[in-house]
Formats: structure tokens, sequence, C-alpha cells
């Protein structure tokens, strides 16, 4: 299999070209990544020389880089290219429309004409909105429901998927997944933030009280999920990744402090995100049943695999805390209440 990954320089898009790379040894990658602030090519450092890879530079919104990545065509699209950060989202929606609905679509087309033979589109829980408590689950058919510029900008590039298929019969599957963790994520989300900012002494800022909770999945899991949807998943079809493994954000804090050796001393409390979805529970039973898919690692484990990774490669989080995010940092952070009206 020829395949386009897009968003490939990514957290989850880098570590799925690893595990295609090692897994089918015949399987060729391109990946169409337009290096972002959360673009990084270190995380590829280990495979740039595979004379089965290639990177392309490009926008996914953008025709023309499409049709340069894709060449004579390809068997799959699997794209992972978004804007992805919720915070963000809030602050400033613009590239959010541009990538996740408008670059979406662009990719659509080009499967339409017949320049790839299936697409994935990897997408998220969160289109679903919120459930209350941890026994209520998102189902495949539970009603789209956005509550933040993020989700709703991926709700309409998954709507987009729908749509084509039932209107052209264009070859996509769409999956949405509960919260992605493991080595190479970028350290502005929950995990990666409150883990190398306690290595650097800092605080960690739990939103409201940390009761909201997300359900989380190990990268190597969710590598497994797309291999077998890609291979095995029904065109047309949605499927659901999750692993019931819900967690608040409180007890997770625990986790981390436990891991790292420091006490709750180090959370500071910070006013909470406007419109914060309370949590996110996955069923994930149709991939399970249909598709022969299982997680395999459980959250303690993953968990504690991930804080060691940050522990250990610390040149890797360095460069970009004291880079771009830095940058973000002092821009929205330090007067993040201000800037959200929540003072
Ligand atoms: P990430 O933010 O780490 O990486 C996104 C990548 O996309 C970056 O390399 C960036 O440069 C690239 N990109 C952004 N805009 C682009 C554009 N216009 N053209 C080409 N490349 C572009 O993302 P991630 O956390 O690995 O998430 C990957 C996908 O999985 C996203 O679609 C996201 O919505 C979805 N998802 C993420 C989670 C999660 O917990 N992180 C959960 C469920 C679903
Ligand atoms: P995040 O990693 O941004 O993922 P998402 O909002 O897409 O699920 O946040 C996970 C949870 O952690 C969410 O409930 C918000 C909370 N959170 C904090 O309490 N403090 C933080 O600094 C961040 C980034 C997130």
């Amino acid at each position: 299999m020829k395949i386009l990954v897009t968003g490939g320089a990514g957290f989850m898009g880098s570590n799925f070209i690893k595990y295609v790379l090692e897994k089918y040894p015949d399987y060729e990658i391109i990946n169409l990544d337009k290096l972002t602030y959360a673009g990084n090519l270190e995380n590829l450092s280990d495979i740039e020389k595979n004379p089965r890879y290639i990177f392309v530079r490009g926008d996914i919104a953008k025709a023309e880089d499409v049709a340069k990545a894709i060449g004579a065509g390809v068997d799959a699209i699997i794209n992972y290219a978004a804007e992805t950060h919720v915070d963000r989202s809030i602050l400033d929606p613009r590239a959010f429309l541009d990538t996740d609905i408008y670059g979406t679509y662009t990719l659509l087309e080009a499967v339409r004409a017949g320049k790839a033979g299936r697409m994935v589109q990897i997408s998220t829980d969160e289109v679903f909105g919120m459930v209350h408590d941890r026994e209520e689950e998102f189902t495949e058919e539970t009603r789209f429901d956005p509550s933040s510029p993020y989700s709703a900008s991926k709700a309409g590039g998954d709507l987009m998927c729908s749509a084509y298929f039932r209107t052209y019969r264009t070859p996509v599957i769409v999956t949405h997944s509960c919260n992605f963790y493991g080595p190479n994520q970028y350290p502005e989300k929950l995990i990666p933030l409150f883990a190398t900012n306690l290595l650097e002494g800092k605080k960690i800022p739990v939103y409201g009280q940390g009761d909201q909770f997300r359900e989380w999945i190990f990268v190597s899991d969710h590598c497994q999920a797309i291999d077998a949807i890609l291979h095995r998943g029904v065109l047309g079809e949605v499927y659901n990744i999750g692993t019931r493994q819900r967690k608040s954000n409180f007890e997770i804090t625990e986790l981390i402090l436990n891991l790292l050796g420091k006490d709750e001393d180090q959370i500071e409390y910070v006013g909470d995100r406007p419109g914060h979805d309370f949590g996110y529970a996955v069923n994930p039973d149709k991939l399970m049943r249909e598709l022969g898919w299982k997680p395999e690692v459980d959250f303690a484990e993953g968990l504690a695999a991930t804080i060691e990774w940050y522990k250990n490669n610390e040149a890797w989080w360095k460069k970009i805390k004291s880079g771009e995010y830095q940058k973000y940092f002092e821009k929205n952070y330090a007067n993040r209440e201000e800037l959200l009206n929540l003072k």
C-alpha cells in the first residue's frame, strides 16, 4: 500500500507513520504536513532516511499541495492534520475552520476525483458534546452537539465526509476517538503540560475544581485501531474508538504528582475553561465486535511510560517550551483569565 498521511509531523500522525513502516515492510508513506507550531520533524528523525518514506511540506486546504503530495495516486489517505487544541480555538477559531473543515473538503475532493482508494478521517469524541456521568456513553448514533470552536470544526469536517459518501459514494470512513496520550504529545495538552511543568519545578494549572473527566487511549492502541479500520473497515461507516478508561482531571493530576514525587502544593486552581465539557465517554463495542480490535494498555501503565518518556527526553520538550510555546504562553496564558473574561 501507498498511504498519504496528513499531519504526520504531529503527535499521533508521527507515531502512526513509525508504526506502519515497522509493521508493513512493503508499505510506502507520504507525509503531507504544513508544519504549524504543532508539527515537529524531530518526531520522525529515526525514520527520515527510510526509502519508503517521503515528507512533503504543504497545506491540506490547498488543492495544489494535496495534488503534489498524491502524485499519480495513493491507496489511502489518513487525515490526521488538524488544529487540535481547544484552548487555542477559544482564543482564535479561524485556523480551525480553514484546516479542520476546508482542509477535509480539499482531501475529499481528491478522493472523489479518484486519486485515493479510500480515506480515513481521524476525529474526536468531542463532536458529540459531553456526558454528565461515567455511565452515559457516546455511540456512533449520538447526535453531534459540539461545544468548542475546535469540536465544531471537527464536526464540520466529519459531516462533509458522511455527505460525500451519501452523495457521491466517495470511499471514506470516519473515526471518533477519546483523548490520546503518550510520547511526543505537544506540551500544551493536559498530561505533557503537567509533566513538563513539574519537571521544570513550575505549578500546574487545574481548570475549575478538576472534576471534569476524559477517557484515555495510549498511542499504540490508537494506531492498532486505525490499522484495523484502514484494512477492514466498511466504507461509509463511522467507528468510535474508546477504552472505557475514564479519569477525572484531578485523578490524573494526583497520579502525575505521585509519579514525579511531588505534592499537591504544586497545584494552582485557575478559572475554568469557558464552555468546558464535563465528560467524554465512548462506547467502542462496534469496533471491538466488527473489526476485532481491543485496547491493550492499562491507563496506569501507559501513564507511567509516558511520564518516563518526558523525563528522558527533556531536549525534545525544552526546545518547544522555549520557542513557540513560550511566545504563546506569554501572550495568552499569563493573562488567560482576562482574555477569557473569567475575571
Ligand atoms: P497535533 O496537534 O499534535 O498535530 C497536528 C499536525 O497537523 C501537526 O503536525 C500540524 O503541523 C499539522 N497540520 C495542521 N494544519 C495543517 C494543514 N492545514 N495542512 C497540513 N498539516 C497541518 O495533533 P494530534 O493530537 O496528533 O491529533 C491528530 C488528529 O487526531 C487530529 O485530527 C485530532 O483532531 C484528532 N484527535 C486528537 C485527539 C487527542 O487527544 N489529541 C483525540 C481524538 C482525535
Ligand atoms: P486537553 O488536554 O486540552 O484536552 P481536551 O480538552 O481536548 O479533552 O484537556 C484535558 C482536560 O484537562 C480538560 O478537561 C481540560 C483540563 N486541563 C486543565 O485542567 N489544565 C490545563 O492546563 C489543560 C491544558 C487542560
